[in-house]
């Protein structure tokens, strides 16, 4: 793994072959595609890597991600002889994972297979990613049944294909039993946000940066003027082609919270209160039905159409006078937001880890 989400979602899957040391011996690689954002999690969690190969570089293109990842991972595998490969989602650090481990002959495992868009520049690169690890993968655990069926559309055969739900949703139930019992640190700008309705916005896609991103910015900043008594939490993407615009048009103003990426306890703990949630995160569309916030998508299309179908997500594009309707109606309209939060969790019930652990065991025994 190398990127917040995808720590997010393989810590899960890791914890629980770690407590069936008698079954599994599992051996965790980063790239460190992310670096910060990626040990955020890893403390939370409580994991530690066996490998760091700490390719992170400011400003980093995805032709030197590709490269430094795929020659470190190709040595690690070389070196430790896996009898699977497990990688996540749809990140370059997870495509050269699979194909790092189909140059050395090593099954993969693909967690959170058969997400399409259909575009293969939206998202980019992770349309063509996941595409790409779908061919070379020998297991694929769909997290929901749209996905499943992609991938026997796909001519995936059907012994390979494991329905599991989403690793997401195990991560996210642990941690928010936790920081029910004990509510976390929040930093000093935000202590006091409870006394009003506020938005947690966050955003980092490639497709989006430049004029996406700045009609994103000028929308949340117009909402704020107009809705006096409505406060925005911002916690900024470390990538310095999102925090140069944000910075540019959101600083200053009174009721808009420019903070650091948080870690995992505290964003979840916001994400629970939050009266709306503005986003481009692929994560977090799959976390908010289980905590019954309505989340609008700052995106022309998605990969996970279960949350729009189910009612409690939007799509809203990147164009500045539709995000600020959208944005003020349900701000404005309490019942718009019910009819958006009372929904069942489409991508899992928390038990994806144990299920992919089982599948593993039964393959291994073949
Ligand atoms: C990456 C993934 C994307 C995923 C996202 C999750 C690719 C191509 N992109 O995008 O699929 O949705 O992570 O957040 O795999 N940075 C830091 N510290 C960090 C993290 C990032 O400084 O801990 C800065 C660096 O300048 C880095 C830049 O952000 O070069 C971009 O990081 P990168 O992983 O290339 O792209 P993301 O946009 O984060
Ligand atoms: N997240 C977090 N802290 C933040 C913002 C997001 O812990 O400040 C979590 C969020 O709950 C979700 C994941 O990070 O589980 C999503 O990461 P991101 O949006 O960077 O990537 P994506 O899911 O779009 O690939």
């Amino acid at each position: 793994m190398g990127t917040r989400p995808e720590a997010i979602k393989l810590c899960p899957v890791i914890l629980e072959l770690q407590s069936r040391a008698d079954e599994f011996e599992s051996i965790v690689c980063v790239t460190a595609q992310h670096r910060e954002m990626l040990d955020q999690v890893l403390s939370v969690f409580g994991v530690q890597p066996d490998h760091d190969l700490n390719i992170m570089s400011p400003g980093q293109t995805l032709a030197q991600i590709t490269a430094r990842a795929t020659c470190g991972l190709d040595d690690v595998i070389k070196k430790t002889q896996p009898a699977i490969t497990l990688v996540q989602g749809d990140t370059t650090t997870a495509f050269c994972g699979a194909l790092a481990s189909h140059y050395q002959h090593t099954a993969i495992g693909h967690v959170e297979a058969g997400l399409r868009t259909g575009n293969k520049f939206a998202p980019f690169p992770e349309e063509m990613n996941r595409r790409l690890i779908g061919q070379l993968a020998d297991h694929h655990f769909a997290p929901t049944t749209h996905a499943r069926d992609i991938l026997l559309k796909e001519d995936v055969a059907p012994s390979q294909v494991h329905l599991t739900g989403n690793t997401v949703i195990d991560a996210l139930l642990w941690v928010r039993q936790r920081v029910n019992e004990r509510p976390p640190e929040l930093p000093p700008e935000i202590k006091d946000l409870q006394k009003m309705p506020f938005v947690l916005v966050t955003g980092h896609r490639r497709e989006s940066f430049g004029a996406g991103f700045e009609n994103i910015c000028m929308a949340i900043r117009q909402v704020a003027d107009d809705l006096s008594d409505v406060q925005f939490v911002y916690p900024m993407h470390l990538n310095p082609n999102v925090r140069e615009p944000v910075n540019r048009i959101l600083a200053g103003h009174d009721r808009i919270h420019l903070i650091e990426p948080l870690t995992y306890e505290p964003f979840v703990w916001l994400m629970d209160r939050a009266t709306v949630i503005l986003t481009d995160s692929g994560g977090v569309q799959e976390e908010a039905p289980s905590l019954g916030i309505p989340v609008l998508v700052m995106r022309e299309t998605t990969e996970r159409p279960e949350g729009v179908a189910a009612g409690n997500a939007k799509l809203v594009g990147t164009d500045r006078e539709t995000i600020a309707a959208e944005l003020k109606h349900l701000l404005t309209d309490a019942d718009a937001r019910s009819a958006m939060a009372d929904v069942r969790n489409p991508y899992g019930d928390g038990t994806a880890a144990r299920q992919i652990a089982d599948v593993i065991g039964r393959i291994s025994e073949v």
